[in-house]
């Protein structure tokens, strides 16, 4: 449980930051390594003084949820009956007695959607972090914050020292959409999942990220892109897929679904076509380079025997094509967002066939969001994301 340590890390480099002028709402991001997902903590319930709950990251939930019991800051937990708005603006709602449930699947079972799982709604205090004015951060309450508790035996796939999840998605009460109209700040979140040590995950305004972290007064360059919602899934719509400048030839109808993003899958999942095109390319570059093809590693198809020196900053560098404003924008991925190490000498192509008809062809994970800053913005429609800050000499981690 480094929590604490981290927490103090995280707050101390805010105290060192430039001038900040409006409020911002902020999270410290924990990376969870067995699983290479990601987590933040708030507090629930009574007193700041208790323990944080650690909530793990998911863009597909609806709702936070999490294990109540364990929890014994909650003391003034409060069910949300069946006739309120607040349970009949619930997709997914339903009843018991006078208690208002909600359904939703568990966001595990990522290849059986069929799997739902069943809540109380509740509400409770959530205390969190805001920065305003240059201060350091301080601690900040709102009430009621909805959420639900799970099930005992939803609770599977949840490793300490992850004791719920932080809905995220764009429905009704996700975490983010609480905090915002509770303080009344502009409807945006954005995230900085960290390599290492810990990341940042922000509400509301954003001038904030004129810090040293983001290039100060010569910010780092963000590039925005239309955000589509269906189905609570957030997508961006790709035209093409670029690998070292060329793109890859497939087959159109292949990119129409757009690609979806995920806090929870580890490693980009492409339909079996645009993998095997992005293989090639790589693979045909990394022999270039003096790589040599070696065994998989699963869940990697393609791996490579490094060679002498660490080449991992030359591989090949992967750009999907979106629509900006009017014209065509690239997401550039490169070097430690391309590959993950699997041993001292070798290195395989992060991304996972996902199967010839996948529900979506393309999902972005975690290793590929990493060291990105991903602005989620709501006023405007937009998804906006920097470039790569290795590429500025900087990254996530605090
Ligand atoms: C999904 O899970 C349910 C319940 O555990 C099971 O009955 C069903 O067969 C599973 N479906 C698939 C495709 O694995
Ligand atoms: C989440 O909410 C959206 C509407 O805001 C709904 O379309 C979607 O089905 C909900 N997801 C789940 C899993 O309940
Ligand atoms: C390999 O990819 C890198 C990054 O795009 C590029 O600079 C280099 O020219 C490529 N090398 C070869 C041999 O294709
Ligand atoms: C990052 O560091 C490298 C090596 O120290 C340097 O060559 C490069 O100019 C730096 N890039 C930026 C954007 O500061």
């Amino acid at each position: 449980m480094g929590g604490l340590t981290h927490l103090i890390v995280f707050i101390s480099m805010f105290a060192a930051t430039t001038l900040i002028s409006e409020a911002q709402y902020i999270l410290p991001i924990f990376k969870h390594e067995p699983s290479k997902q990601f987590y933040t903590l708030i507090y629930i319930g009574s007193a700041a003084t208790s323990s944080p709950v650690n909530l793990l990251l998911d863009l597909g939930t609806n709702i936070t949820w999490l294990n109540c019991r364990d929890i014994k800051s909650l003391s003034s937990l409060r069910l949300v009956t069946c006739e309120s708005s607040t349970c009949k603006s619930i997709s997914g709602n339903g009843c018991d007695g006078k208690i208002c449930l909600y359904r939703e699947p568990s966001p595990f079972l990522l290849t059986n959607h069929t799997v739902t799982k069943t809540d109380r709604v509740v509400q409770d205090k959530a205390t969190l972090f805001s920065t305003e004015s240059g201060i350091p951060p301080s601690l900040v309450s709102f009430r009621p914050f909805t959420f639900s508790c799970a099930v005992q035996k939803n609770l599977q796939g949840l490793a300490p020292p992850i004791s719920g999840v932080i809905g995220l998605s764009s429905a009704e009460l996700p975490f983010w959409r609480q905090v915002t109209s509770a303080f009344n700040v502009i409807p945006k979140f954005a995230l900085c999942l960290p390599s290492s040590s810990v990341g940042t995950f922000y509400m509301g305004a954003t001038s904030s990220f004129n810090t040293p972290l983001f290039g100060g007064n010569n910010p780092i360059p963000m590039t925005m892109t239309p955000l589509k919602i269906e189905s609570g899934k957030y997508l961006i719509s790709v035209t093409s897929i670029y690998v070292d400048g060329i793109p890859l030839a497939l087959n159109p109808s292949l990119l129409k679904g757009g690609a979806k993003l995920s806090a929870v899958v580890p490693y980009t999942v492409l339909q079996t076509d645009i993998y095997n095109a992005l293989a090639q390319s790589f693979t045909l570059n990394a022999t270039k380079i003096g790589m040599s093809e070696t065994t998989g590693h699963a869940p990697f198809k393609h791996c490579f025997e490094e060679g002498a020196s660490g080449k991992t900053m030359d591989v090949s560098v992967m750009e999907i094509a979106l629509p900006g404003n009017g014209k065509e924008v690239k997401w550039r991925f490169q070097g430690a967002n391309m590959v993950e190490r699997v041993s001292e000498t070798v290195i395989c192509l992060a991304f996972v066939d996902g199967g010839n008809k996948p529900t979506e062809s393309m999902v972005i994970g975690t290793h590929q969001l990493q060291d990105y800053l991903i602005q989620f913005d709501f006023s405007t429609g937009r998804l906006a994301f920097s470039d790569p800050l290795l590429l500025h000499n900087t990254s996530c981690s605090t």
